[in-house]
């Protein structure tokens, strides 16, 4: 008998914040209680497989070449909401890789659960449009929902219970402003508190956090702005600030979030040195890891990179334009 087997491939690029999501209105179906701004880099990505097939008695997840059952739930999850559109119960068997360093500040996440329900829909026959299947990577990741587009991409936090309007979309196409990302690598390791659990933790504990989450309509409408004038130092000087508000959030919480190391508070004083000193186009974000990105223009970004690859503690320094949102590949590329 022929087995009935549905598949595809799909593949996802990380997505860096300017204007930072910390924090959720809720958490059962990941509701962040504010907006956020990103870009989406091109050189690092997820590519995922994923097979339906009816004789599979559970879903599974491979990360990497192991058994990843830690975020199978939350795979599940996306992949249930799926199926019930495609009239599917059948399990999946999911098999993912990323070029990348996993769970180290560099948004392995939102590349990974784009790339699912990319290869998922597709995989099920069944066309959703983008700002559903945004929804949708929600659930799995806040974060997740931007890697669906290229470019800039501007998430919304929504009004609705069933957020259903808490989806991400398009602000401007990647060669629009083709600015580049170097990425400072200062470690390998995983992180200590996740993103989710250390802004749940910032939401019951950091007297910041309720003037931290009304801040951020502000920084969306500056840095969109910034972002329509391509008005690099106006960008540079909101994304500095909304990541470093963040920050003092997360250190105000109880226990404390502390995400940097020396290394990466020595390539943020660089960095600020290349642009204020050296007239470099040039800014810092860091996120819930010790790596430091910088957003720079295409012609300064030799130089900042051989400069982070000289600070104490760089292990590694990857360079990066700006990309497009998640694509379904040909069945070769995703071996
Ligand atoms: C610091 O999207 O990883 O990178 O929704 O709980 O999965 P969950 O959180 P996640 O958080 C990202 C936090 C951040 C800032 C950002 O990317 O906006």
């Amino acid at each position: 008998m022929r087995r009935n087997l549905m598949t595809a491939f799909a593949q996802a690029q990380p997505n860096i914040a300017l204007v930072k999501y910390w924090g959720k209105r809720d958490t059962t179906l990941n509701l962040p209680a504010a907006g956020s701004l990103s870009i989406t880099l091109d050189a690092l990505w997820t590519r995922t497989r994923i097979t339906f097939d009816a004789s599979l008695e559970n879903d599974s997840l491979e990360l990497n070449g192991r058994q990843d059952t830690r975020t199978l739930p939350k795979v599940s999850a996306c992949l249930d909401i799926l199926r019930q559109l495609a009239g599917v119960t059948c399990k999946a068997q999911v098999q993912t890789r990323n070029n990348f360093p996993t769970a180290a500040g560099l948004a392995s996440s939102a590349s990974g659960f784009a790339a699912l329900v990319m290869a998922a829909s597709t995989a099920l026959n069944i066309s959703p449009d983008r700002r559903f299947l945004s929804t949708v990577a929600r659930q799995g990741s806040g974060s997740a929902a931007r890697s669906l587009y290229g470019g800039f991409v501007l998430m919304h936090t929504g009004m609705q219970d069933d957020g259903s309007d808490a989806f991400a979309e398009p602000l401007l196409e990647a060669n629009q402003w083709p600015l580049e990302v170097v990425v400072a690598i200062t470690t390998h390791e995983q992180k200590s508190v996740g993103s989710g659990a250390g802004m749940e933790r910032s939401r019951q504990t950091s007297p910041f956090h309720s003037s931290w989450i009304s801040s951020v309509d502000a920084d969306l409408a500056e840095a969109t702005q910034a972002i329509n004038m391509r008005d690099f130092e106006a960008l540079a000087d909101i994304s500095e600030h909304s990541c470093l508000k963040m920050h003092a959030d997360m250190l105000a919480s109880r226990p404390p979030l502390m995400y940097w190391t020396a290394a990466t508070v020595a390539c943020i004083a660089l960095i600020r040195d290349l642009r204020e000193r050296d007239g470099l186009g040039v800014f810092f974000t860091v996120d819930a890891g010790p790596q430091v990105k910088a957003v720079c223009l295409p012609q300064d970004a030799a130089q900042i990179a051989a400069a982070l690859a000289t600070v104490p503690g760089v292990i590694d320094v990857v360079r990066s334009g700006l990309g497009e949102g998640a694509s379904i590949l040909a069945p070769e590329k995703a071996q």
